[in-house]
Formats: structure tokens, sequence, C-alpha cells
């Protein structure tokens, strides 16, 4: 029954509370590489090298190159169906909360309701200081250019999605870009302005995941989905098993979820599987709630 789509719609409509852990596989079908995937890498960056303090300490200008071109890629992306189905579930259901571990804006741009959604890493469009002891944070910022040297780097930035970004062609060389022309802190005036987001060997926000906790424990979760992520990273990876309880089905959506690893996550005999892209199996599985998806 595992892999039973008339099982899961059964059990769905059952369902009250509804908890989803989304991973980069849910922006996949929208043109997003994943980080483990054999897309993983930045010209000869491991993506998850760059996304670090030690990476940013040493050359603060190539960590923000490889995030210049990540906001590039995910502003020239567009929600697919996965997003569009996890929004209007929230909205169909308001016991529904999704927690993301995408970085990409594409929860928002879906209309997904601010209320029931928490995006665990942060978001490419945030800004924050990088020192410990400034508190300073700037909300997206979608259009304006970070600054002038960054955008010099992407300024042949190409038009078309399938066209190759100049930080991507390996046939170029980087520019290098010294720490005083990258974005300066307003508040403190010294250190240099970061990403908003979560990265390796930092924490998450304490007050998103006092709250998370707070909603798993608060009352018995139904149905955990778990859509397009590795769950290799924590807090994330222990998520759906902390949301466990008895009768509560954990459900994966992975390309690999048929894969003998995909199957090897199956705790319990109330838990499903589905295999293939999320942008096509989550519309399938929600279809009772949220109607049909028809593409234009
Ligand atoms: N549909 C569903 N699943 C997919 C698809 C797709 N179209 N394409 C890939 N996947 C699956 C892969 O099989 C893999 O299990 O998505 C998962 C992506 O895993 P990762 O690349 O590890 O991404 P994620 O789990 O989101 O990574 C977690 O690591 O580097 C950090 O902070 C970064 O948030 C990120 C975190």
């Amino acid at each position: 029954n595992y892999n039973s789509i008339p099982a899961f719609h059964a059990k769905l409509a059952r369902s009250r509370r509804i908890l989803a852990v989304c991973g980069a596989g849910l922006s996949a079908s929208s043109g997003l590489p994943t980080f483990r995937g054999a897309d993983g890498l930045w010209r000869n960056y491991e993506a998850t090298a760059l996304a670090s303090p030690k990476a940013f300490k040493n050359d603060p200008g190539m960590v923000w190159m490889f995030y210049a071109y990540r906001r590039h890629m995910a502003l020239r992306a567009e929600p697919n169906a996965g997003h569009y189905a996890l929004a209007e579930l929230a909205r169909q259901n308001p016991e529904f909360l999704c927690l993301s571990q995408n970085v990409d804006n594409l929860h928002i741009r879906a209309n997904h309701p601010s209320g029931q959604l928490k995006l665990l890493h942060g978001s490419l469009f945030a800004l924050k200081c990088s020192s410990p002891t400034c508190s300073y944070t700037e909300p997206e910022n979608l259009e304006s250019p970070l600054c002038p040297a960054l955008a010099a780097a992407a300024v042949d930035a190409p038009s078309s999605p399938t066209e190759i970004h100049p930080l991507l062609d390996t046939t170029k060389p980087l520019p290098t870009i010294p720490p005083s022309s990258l974005p300066h802190c307003a508040q403190c005036q010294t250190a240099l302005l970061r990403p908003g987001v979560v990265w390796f060997g930092e924490s998450l926000d304490s007050d998103m995941l006092a709250d998370m906790d707070e909603w798993i424990r608060r009352e018995k979760v139904d149905v955990v989905l778990v859509v397009g992520t590795s769950s290799l990273v924590w807090p994330a990876a222990g998520i759906a098993e902390a949301a466990r309880g008895p009768g509560t089905s954990v459900v994966h959506v992975n390309v690999d979820a048929e894969s003998p690893e995909g199957l090897a996550r199956l705790v319990d005999k109330e838990d499903f599987s589905f295999g293939g892209d999320a942008a096509e199996v989550l519309p399938r599985l929600l279809e009772p709630v949220v109607g049909r998806w028809d593409e234009e």
C-alpha cells in the first residue's frame, strides 16, 4: 500500500494536522540545481563548501559571487505546480504548516500564506550583518543590485534561461572582488553584509525552532510530507520522526523514493513513498483538497 494514491487519499480525508518538510528537489523542475545531485557544483566548487562562515571569512567576494549567481537563477525561475499545490493546501487547511529548507523564494512567489510557512534556512534575498555582535538585518530586496562590484561581475547576465550565466561559465575566469567593494552593514558600519541564509555550522533561528516545536507538540500530527530532500542536513532531517506519533503517516515524495535507499525510509505501515518529480506527484496527492491542477 506504500505507493497507492487512493490509499493516501483515504488517509488525507481523515487528516487534519499536516506538516511538510521541503528540500531542493521541490524546486528542481523549476530549473534550480539541488545540492547533492550531479548538478550540485558551482564551477569547480562544492556548493556545500561555499555555504559556510569559514568560506566567507577566507574569500567573501567568492561567496558573494556564488550567492549573486543563485539569486540570479532564483529570480529567473518560476514556482512549479508543487509549490502551488502546497500554497493551496495551506489556504484550504489552516492546520497545515510548511517547513522549507529552500532559500529560493518560490513558496512566497506561489503565494503561500506566510503564517503557514517557515523558511528554516532563511532567504537568498535577505541580508544580515556578518558580525556576531551586530543584529542588523535587511528584509527581502529582490531587484536592487547588491553592490556595483557584484553587478559588474554579472554584467553580461543572460536574458534567456538557457544561456550560460557568466558566473557559471568555466571558460571565463572569475573576477576578484576585494572585500572593500562588497556591501557593508549600515548599522555597525564596519562588518560586511552577508546573505540572510543559514550556513553549515550555524544554528537555525531559535524563535522559529521554538514555534515549530510548539506546533508539533500541540496535538497529534496526522501526515508529514517529506518532499525533495535528501534528509541529510539537521535539524530538518529529524523533523519527520520528531513529529511522528501513533497513526502518523510519513509520506516521502522524491525522485528516488522507490529505490532501495528510498524504500528504506519507510518506518511504519502507515507510511507512503511516492517516486517521481515533486511538481508532478504533489498535485496528484493533494488533488482531493486543492482541486485539479491544469498546466496552462
Ligand atoms: N522531485 C522530487 N525530488 C527530487 C527531484 C524532483 N524533481 N529532484 C531531486 N530530488 C531529490 C533528490 O533525490 C534528493 O533526495 O531531492 C533531494 C535533494 O537533496 P539535496 O540536494 O541534499 O537538497 P536538500 O535536502 O534540500 O539539502 C538540504 O543542504 O546545502 C544545504 O542548506 C542547504 O537547504 C539545503 C540543505
